[in-house]
């Protein structure tokens, strides 16, 4: 079997404000998996994929800056790491192109992500929409990354990665062989979903059956990384409750979503478990919990939040970082995509 490097890609949508979601559910992934000095680590700024539906240009800018101070003030190492802006590396575009032509329709259509987003309007969403999975496989094996910290949102999209890996490494065996890559040309990538901490799935603040998100309507429902400790403070005094005192096991949380996230959050920011923050709080009111959890974010956030609005201010320091990481990026993917394009019976 052919022997990958252990390298680790993951990306991130400049198309709305970065939450704690985001935050806990996938930036503080990248910063502990770049202490483990047996991966290389590569982030991306997954522009691209955001327009696949429609952005506002001078937004898409901002936001672009922001998701990369916020993975800089999040501790994302930019000697460590690489990392950069998808569109500045023309070949994701390429490989995308490509895999497009591997992958089938079928397999497009059955994404769950998909279906949710298109709704009832499928045949009305962009092309790009549809085709989001491809392109997705493209970042990853553009550097055939062994490892994708990912949310479990996501699974379904990393398996299609593995297919569409499996599809090339099949379809064009007798050239991979031909010359000189052995049995297999694609790593068939592995999800890295539990990693670090439990999987921590952060909810809405006013309801705890929907997740956090940047494209909820009000503001109220999400803890932005750059909110201020009063705006925190704030948010999650407003946070909905339910009447009922703290359970001291984790089956008291049983129907109780909104008391389960809270907790969850409590725990992921103290980098323990809900049960030990049950052994802490069970018993007491939802009042005195708050206010131990508005400290712990505070404490835990607003430092992040204060890098990134110093951050924002240095926006030229801010592109050297995307471009000085497109250009080890490009290094790494350029030869690849040449080799791709000797398999498949290009011109090079
Ligand atoms: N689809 C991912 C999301 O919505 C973003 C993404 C794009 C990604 N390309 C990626 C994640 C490559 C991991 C690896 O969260």
């Amino acid at each position: 079997m052919t022997q990958f490097t252990k390298r680790v890609f993951s990306g991130i949508k400049p198309s709305g404000k970065i939450h704690l979601g985001n935050y806990l559910g996938a930036i503080q992934k990248f910063v502990k998996l770049q202490e483990d000095k047996s991966f290389e680590n590569i982030y991306c700024v997954v522009d691209m994929h955001a327009i696949t539906v429609k952005q506002d240009p001078k937004i898409l800018r901002k936001r672009t800056l922001e998701l990369t101070a916020t993975y800089l003030a999040s501790g994302v190492d930019p000697e460590q790491s690489i990392i950069f802006n998808q569109s500045r590396v023309a070949q994701h575009a390429e490989l995308g192109w490509i895999f497009n032509c591997i992958a089938r329709v079928g397999w497009m259509n059955r994404m769950t992500q998909f279906k949710d987003k298109a709704g009832k309007n499928s045949e009305n969403v962009s092309l790009g929409l549809l085709a989001y999975p491809s392109l997705m496989a493209a970042d990853i094996l553009l550097y055939n990354a062994t490892h994708v910290p990912v949310g479990d949102d996501q699974k379904q999209h990393l398996e299609l990665c593995r297919d569409i890996a499996q599809k090339f490494n099949n379809d064009y065996a007798d050239e991979i062989k031909q010359h000189g890559f052995g049995d297999q040309f694609f790593c068939l990538t592995e999800p890295l979903i539990n990693f670090g901490n439990k999987p921590v799935r952060v909810m809405s603040l006013r309801d705890g059956s929907k997740k956090m998100s940047s494209s909820a309507e009000s503001d109220m429902t999400r803890i932005n990384m750059n909110d201020d400790s009063e705006m925190l403070a704030k948010k999650l005094k407003k946070a909905k409750t339910d009447q009922d005192a703290l359970p001291s096991e984790m089956a008291g949380l049983e129907g109780r979503p909104e008391a389960r996230n809270l907790i969850s959050i409590f725990a992921a920011l103290d980098d323990t478990d809900s049960q030990s923050v049950l052994n802490q709080f069970g018993g007491q009111q939802f009042r005195e919990f708050k206010a131990a959890l508005i400290d712990l974010a505070v404490a835990e956030i607003s430092p992040i939040g204060d890098e990134i609005n110093r951050l924002m201010k240095e926006e030229a320091y801010i592109d050297q970082v995307l471009k000085d990481g497109a250009d080890r990026a490009r290094a790494l993917a350029e030869p690849l995509v040449q080799d791709v394009k000797k398999i498949i019976g290009f011109m090079v």
